[in-house]
């Protein structure tokens, strides 16, 4: 049997690859289970200090949940797909450490919802992006109403859960939907050379960044502030502070050790 996902390191880069490119990398119940392990293994390893999600075959990132297999489901089996989901999803956020959606084609519907997970996203400029569920007779239920509230604002999530209508590239940035729109050619090499910058920062300043953002968009300013200088005290007292300080009085580069 193929690996549903393919796992690369390139230095410090974890790149997985979901590999289901003849179903445009659509997901299915193992699928999800397997991503969720994959995580699971880059968050546990020292050695990777950022991941990169990509889908196989060049024409989508992944094209949403498998319609095919999710149409036999049950409303009890279907609630339970959504769940599994929804928990590699969170997964995905809370990651302590940045994981980078390099979203190379067709990001739809789980797929789009799966990029939203991530932290960063760069798309090619041939890319599509949407929640096309809605013309399925369906919701998004892998968070996606939810994540593109916060991510775009109301009225941009209704226009595109409520229309199902998928946008290009260039409309995504527009509406802080991604990061980046880069020529398809150029995707794999920025992207990796954003991982690669990612990868050469401090790890556990990273990882209070991004637990500090994560709370900050769950609390009001208040708890928000107080979280962030408690970290700030936590992340001061490491070797890799005094490292990075040092460094610039230095005039040199850093060199972090995750300590
Ligand atoms: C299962 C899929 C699929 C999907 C594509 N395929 N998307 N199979 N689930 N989501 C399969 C096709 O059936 C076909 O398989 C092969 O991939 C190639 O796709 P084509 O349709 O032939 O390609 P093309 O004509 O270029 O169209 C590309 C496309 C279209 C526009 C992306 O495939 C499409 O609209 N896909 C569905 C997108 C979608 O509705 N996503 C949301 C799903 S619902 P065969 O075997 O025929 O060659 C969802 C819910 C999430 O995501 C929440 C759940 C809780």
């Amino acid at each position: 049997m193929t690996d549903l996902i393919l796992a690369s390191d390139r230095d410090a880069v974890r790149i997985l690859t979901v590999n289901r490119p003849d179903k445009l990398n659509a997901l299915d119940g193992a699928t999800l289970q397997a991503l969720h392990a994959a995580f699971d293994a880059a968050a546990d390893d020292d050695a990777v200090r950022a991941v990169v999600l990509t889908g196989a075959g060049g024409k989508a990132f992944v094209a949403g949940a498998d319609i095919a297999r999710m149409s036999t489901l049950s409303a009890v089996e279907a609630r339970d797909f959504s769940l599994l989901g929804q928990r590699l999803m969170r997964r995905m956020e809370r990651m302590p450490k940045p994981v980078v959606a390099m979203v190379n084609g067709y990001a739809l519907g789980g797929g789009l919802e799966l990029a939203m997970a991530c932290h960063l996203r760069i798309a090619a400029d041939s890319a599509r992006l949407g929640l096309p569920e809605v013309t399925l007779g369906l919701l998004p239920g892998f968070g996606g109403t939810q994540r593109l509230l916060r991510l775009v604002g109301r009225a941009a999530a209704l226009e595109l859960t409520l229309t199902g209508a998928p946008v290009d590239a260039a409309r995504a940035r527009d509406l802080g939907l991604v990061n980046r729109v880069v020529p398809a050619a150029d995707l794999e090499a920025a992207t990796m050379e954003l991982a690669a910058a990612l990868a050469a920062n401090a790890p556990l300043a990273m990882r209070a960044i991004l637990d500090a953002i994560h709370v900050g968009g769950e609390c009001g300013i208040d708890d928000g502030l107080e979280y962030e200088s408690a970290q700030f005290g936590l992340v001061f007292s490491t070797d890799d502070a005094r490292e990075g300080m040092a460094a610039f009085l230095g005039r040199r580069k850093p060199a972090f050790n995750n300590r």
